[in-house]
């Protein structure tokens, strides 16, 4: 058996109005529901005429386990917990945030216009959540000075577009206007729902992943860190409202929607990034796994073995270390506000993250035991001790990166408050 998929904390019980018109793209957001559901929200769905065409409401119940609604005059059913009088009334008002996937040019001309033909129509006038929009259409259609303009006028009432992608459209003409997979789609409405959380107007930088160190032009040293732990800790400092940029060698893993990302590959690189980066920013996550030590010369040509060769020998010199030259740039002009460290250690974990916290200037240094099959790297999970300046000591359970990003986050954002009360 697997596990279940993992809740997003943020999404939890957050009601999520998804109004679907009617573009192929409709079939992708039953995928959408399905993952929002799974992800803990409570989605409720409206469906236009059109989309009915392309997806049953049927379909949008069976993931959601909810009513769907398709019709104006239908009342709201009492068994989604909402009022049972109209129904649109009752739809917008419990509602955290509305989200119109796919958005049709036609939907998005009447919603530019305030027109109400429709239950959908009508709940985007009488909502009062924040309205997200994603217009799926042909390259033709998206790029037309008419939904140009209109999708002007809905910014600039405060609507948040997810901008279509380019690619191939259902029709075989290649152009702009596809709707984000789902994965995007929920990345954009997590940062919807985040705006106003603890982090909010907060510069949070983050590295993640391995150094690579060349020796020529095809071969490195690496490590094996995963960038999974970094990736985590840059989501949950977006789902708390901040702004991410994300120094990272882990270019494989999916970016998370809205983070700036910043790719790097040697310690070199990654200091030069660090110091550009944290000039004016709050917090430093430090998850980033640094070679200690570089090749002392990089071959221009492929290093060649010749037939009597029975070994090479490398020589390796020391590489910056990144967090005591942050530590230095800091004594001057501040910033970060707070910087956390990551220690991995295979044997006297906590002495040696305690000395790692005061050599390197830390606000804290989460403690990584590498031992462990079900901790560290590449794994989803891991199990960790947060050490602070205090001599304070908070050993978590096993639990999955994200879980643990969230709690680092929240003594983030403690040691943040902490700091503005007191200056
Ligand atoms: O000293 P050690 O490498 O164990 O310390 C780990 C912490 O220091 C991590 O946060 C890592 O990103 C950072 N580090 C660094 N520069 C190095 C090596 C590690 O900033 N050269």
């Amino acid at each position: 058996m697997t596990m279940a998929p993992e809740k997003i904390t943020l999404l939890e019980n957050k009601r999520i109005l998804l109004g679907v018109t009617g573009s192929i793209a409709a079939y992708k957001t039953v995928d959408l529901a399905s993952k929002l559901n799974q992800a803990g929200a409570l989605v409720d769905v409206i469906m236009t005429e059109a989309a009915q065409q392309f997806v049953t409401p049927l379909a949008f119940q069976s993931v959601t386990g909810r009513a769907v609604y398709t019709d104006l005059w239908q009342p709201a059913s009492a068994g989604n917990g909402l009022p049972t009088h109209i129904a649109h009334v009752g739809l917008g008002e419990g509602a955290d945030l509305l989200v119109i996937a796919p958005a049709t040019a036609h939907t998005l001309a009447k919603l530019a216009q305030g027109l109400a033909d429709n239950l959908l129509t009508v709940t985007a006038l009488a909502a009062r959540c924040p309205l997200m929009i994603a217009p799926a259409m042909d390259g033709g259609m998206y790029m037309h000075p008419a939904t140009q303009a209109n999708l002007q006028t809905l910014q600039g009432r405060g609507v948040l577009l997810v901008e279509p992608e380019e690619g191939r459209f259902a029709s075989g003409l290649v152009g702009k206007g596809r709707l984000p997979e789902t994965p995007t789609l929920i990345g954009h409405v997590r940062r919807a729902l985040g705006g106003t959380g603890r982090l909010a107007g907060r510069r949070v930088v983050v590295t993640a992943g391995g150094t690579a160190e060349a020796l020529d032009p095809v071969r490195y040293i690496t490590n094996r860190s995963s960038g999974k732990q970094g990736y985590a800790l840059a989501q949950a400092a977006l789902d708390a409202g901040a702004t991410v940029t994300l120094i990272t060698s882990a270019q494989h893993l999916p970016a998370p929607t809205g983070a700036h990302i910043v790719p790097v590959d040697s310690a070199r690189s990654l200091r030069d990034a660090v110091l550009h980066a944290v000039q004016g920013a709050d917090v430093l996550l430090m998850a980033a796994a640094v070679a200690d030590f570089r090749p002392a010369q990089v071959a221009e040509q492929k290093i060649k073995k010749q037939d009597n060769d029975t070994g090479i020998t490398l020589e390796l010199t020391r590489n910056p270390d990144i967090l005591l030259d942050v530590k230095a740039q800091r004594t001057t002009d501040g910033w970060p506000r707070v910087v956390v460290g990551f220690a991995a250690e295979s044997e006297n974990l906590l002495a040696n993250a305690r000395d790692k916290l005061q050599r390197k200037g830390l606000d804290l240094m989460v403690a990584n035991d590498i031992s462990a099959a079900d901790a560290g790297f590449s794994v989803d999970t891991n199990r960790v001790t947060v050490l602070d300046v205090q001599g304070g000591q908070q050993p978590l359970e096993l639990m999955s990166k994200t879980r643990v990003s969230e709690l680092i986050i929240e003594r983030v954002a403690a040691l943040l408050t902490d700091q503005t009360e007191t200056s």
